[in-house]
């Protein structure tokens, strides 16, 4: 397989998905709600997923996909070429902001990561990595990250942390927001994950997240030496949900030692 010509493909039909997804604003956006109030998806979730794989399929039918929205045949192993695909990672924003949503991607070849893309929509920025070759944000290559001391690190932590049902130890990720220089938490993982790899955050740590979330990043993330694991200091499972933590290498294994501690 000639990843070039996958890596083409795939960033044509992102760029145009995200075209499609502007265009949506002039028209309307129908907001669902899923498993509870809070969780939403649109008719555009939806339309993306499906123009992803119509394109996928015509560009060879032996491709397989896992899409959030299910609109697929889905998968059962990562056996063969498998696409994950989050066609709008971070709804709640599209809907409410109109900013900081993503399209991310990872396509994956008997299991191994071989291409990631994190496109951030609205800015038409793309993070981008190949298996072995690099990492790039738009045409500029994403350096290799720098290790820095904890107190100085700024992270992202999605705010499940401090909701009742919290699957972490509070006190001691409390200890991590006093420590660290700065927390934020911007909505969509995809962006989150894609400022870790640029250096814009040095870690960003959140209680569950979805194959589909991750895929891309992960792939991303080898290339410039983020380390991205679950609490436990797993490899991410790409077949189930799982928690999740991607950082700057020299600050990964003192947070998952010092701060998380699952409960
Ligand atoms: C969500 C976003 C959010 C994260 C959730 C994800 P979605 O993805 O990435 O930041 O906290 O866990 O499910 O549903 O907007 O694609
Ligand atoms: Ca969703
Ligand atoms: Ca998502
Ligand atoms: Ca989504």
């Amino acid at each position: 397989m000639d990843l070039h010509e996958v890596d083409k493909f795939a960033k044509g039909i992102i760029i145009e998905a995200g075209k499609r997804i502007r265009d949506a604003f002039s028209h309307d956006i129908k907001v669902e709600t899923k498993a509870d109030a809070n969780d939403l998806v649109t008719n555009i979730d939806r339309e993306t997923e499906v123009f992803f794989i119509e394109q996928i399929k015509a560009f060879d039918s032996s491709h397989k996909i896992l899409g959030e929205e299910g609109m697929g045949e889905g998968i059962d192993s990562l056996e063969g070429a498998v696409w994950l695909i989050d066609p709008i990672d971070g709804t709640m924003n599209f809907v409410k902001q109109h900013r900081h949503f993503m399209i991310t991607i990872g396509f994956f070849v008997d299991g191994v990561g071989k291409l990631g893309y994190i496109y951030d929509v609205m800015r038409e920025d793309m993070f981008f990595a190949m298996e072995g070759q690099g990492a790039w944000y738009n045409d500029t290559p994403l350096r290799r990250l720098q290790p820095l001391p904890l107190e100085e690190a700024v992270i992202g932590i999605n705010a499940s942390w401090v909701t009742p049902n919290k699957r972490v130890n509070h006190e001691k990720m409390t200890e991590l927001v006093q420590k660290v220089r700065g927390t934020r938490s911007y909505g969509s993982a995809a962006m989150e994950i894609a400022f870790v790899v640029s250096g814009k955050l040095d870690a960003y740590i959140s209680m569950r997240l979805s194959p589909w979330d991750i895929g891309g990043g992960t792939i991303i993330a080898r290339e410039v030496g983020a380390i991205a694991t679950n609490f436990k200091g797993q490899p991410c499972n790409l077949m189930s949900q799982d928690t999740f933590i991607i950082a700057n290498p020299s600050i990964h294994q003192r947070i998952l030692d010092h701060y998380i501690e699952e409960k």
